[in-house]
């Protein structure tokens, strides 16, 4: 049996209105260029969904990771998805789309990625995770209460098999470097990193030795930062991330509870502004107050030799109906700021914005004090 490959690859293509959801047309054409490359044999399984703007594309195959066709597929998707946006003229249609041609990999072209290629367990159950309108650093927090806060994984306490813990691969995105912190022993230095979430972002999470065959991750997160590829602000960043539960990992539920807490977030309107991350069912994926708040949903599939069935919309659930509500208060209250920090962005995360094209107009005005 080879391996199985999940490659989770989104791109805003175009927002249907404005920058809130995507239009069905999109998805339409996501469907029909996927489906041909399953056909093909490039890929077993897809299916393709959104969330807010974004275009979201999840593939099951047995090719690996980085792989050329797998990603030129994808690249193919959002080349006709441009086509269809333009035509009905959608709003900053091609977006994410940085570069005029594919050159072998989706990476540093604009859309965001990712991956993991893992053997087939007896039963495998995997999350997809996908939020619009915040940044990578948005997945911190959840990822490190799934495997390393006791007070979230009753597994860490209650499990034997879950009590060795497991390894996080951090990247500074500014310097591109990376670290493995192990966890519970390292678990104060790996927060004095994550904690500063645009700097500093989980990339990947191991169990350590014997869990799963070795070097297979348990969770993976897209890191690309649109505007470190292209120089200035376009679009955002809104990250995916994959996670595979159960025997010896976060059980489902454990997976998904750091989202019963609408944690602040960084990203909302103009990509500028900490708000509330909200749970939602996929009918409430779409960002419409002040462009937001920032989503998330939850997709779980039962992956079953390649093949990913269907999905289950994990946040279309009542029990999340407290964190949405809690959501709205939070966004009450963070909207009164009205244009101070900590609503907008400090200044450091406001260099790739337009803001700085505002302070141009004022260089010569300052006098010496
Ligand atoms: C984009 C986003 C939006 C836009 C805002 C202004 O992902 O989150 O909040 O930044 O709608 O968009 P423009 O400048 O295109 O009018
Ligand atoms: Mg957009
Ligand atoms: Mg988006």
């Amino acid at each position: 049996m080879p391996k199985t490959t999940v490659s989770v690859i989104k791109a805003d293509v175009g927002g249907w209105a404005g920058h809130s959801t995507v239009h069905p047309a999109l998805i339409e054409a996501g469907n029909k260029v996927l489906g041909k490359g399953a056909e093909k044999g490039i890929i077993t399984d897809y299916y393709v969904t959104h969330v807010g703007d974004d275009l979201e594309l999840i593939m099951s195959h047995t090719k690996g990771t980085d792989n050329k066709k797998v990603h030129e597929l994808a690249w193919s998707v959002f080349e006709e998805g441009t086509r269809v946006a333009k035509e009905l003229k959608l709003y900053g249609a091609g977006q994410d789309m940085l570069a005029d041609a594919f050159s072998g990999n989706v990476k540093g072209l604009g859309p965001g990625v990712a991956e993991m290629e893992f053997t087939e367990r007896k039963g495998e159950p995997v999350v997809v995770i996908m939020m619009d309108k915040t940044e990578p650093g948005a997945f911190n927090l959840p990822v490190f209460r799934m495997f390393a806060d006791p007070f979230n994984t009753a597994g860490l306490v209650i499990d034997p098999t879950m009590h060795d813990g497991f390894v996080f691969e951090v990247w500074d995105i500014e310097e591109h470097r990376k670290v493995f912190l192990r966890t519970p022993e390292e678990v104060y230095d790996l927060l004095a990193l994550i904690g500063a979430k645009s700097r500093f972002v989980i990339k990947r999470v191991f169990p350590k030795k014997g869990k799963l065959p070795e070097d297979e991750p348990a969770a993976v997160v897209s890191t690309e930062k649109l505007y470190q590829i292209a120089g200035e602000y376009v679009g955002k960043d809104d990250p995916v991330g994959i996670v595979r539960a159960q025997s010896g990992l976060p059980a489902l539920g454990e997976v998904i509870e750091p989202f019963a807490f609408p944690y602040l977030v960084s990203g909302w309107m103009r990509g500028s502004h900490n708000g509330p991350l909200m749970p939602v069912g996929l009918c409430n994926a779409k960002c419409s107050r002040f462009d937001g708040p920032p989503r998330a949903v939850a997709l779980g599939f039962q992956v079953a030799n390649a093949n990913l069935g269907q999905p289950l919309d994990l946040f279309d659930d009542p029990a999340y109906d407290g964190a949405r509500k809690q959501a709205t208060k939070i966004a009450d209250y963070m909207r009164r700021h009205g244009p101070f920090e900590p609503h907008r962005l400090p200044l450091a995360d406001m260099e790739y914005t337009t803001l700085p094209k505002v302070m141009v107009k004022l260089r010569d005005r300052f006098k010496k004090v």
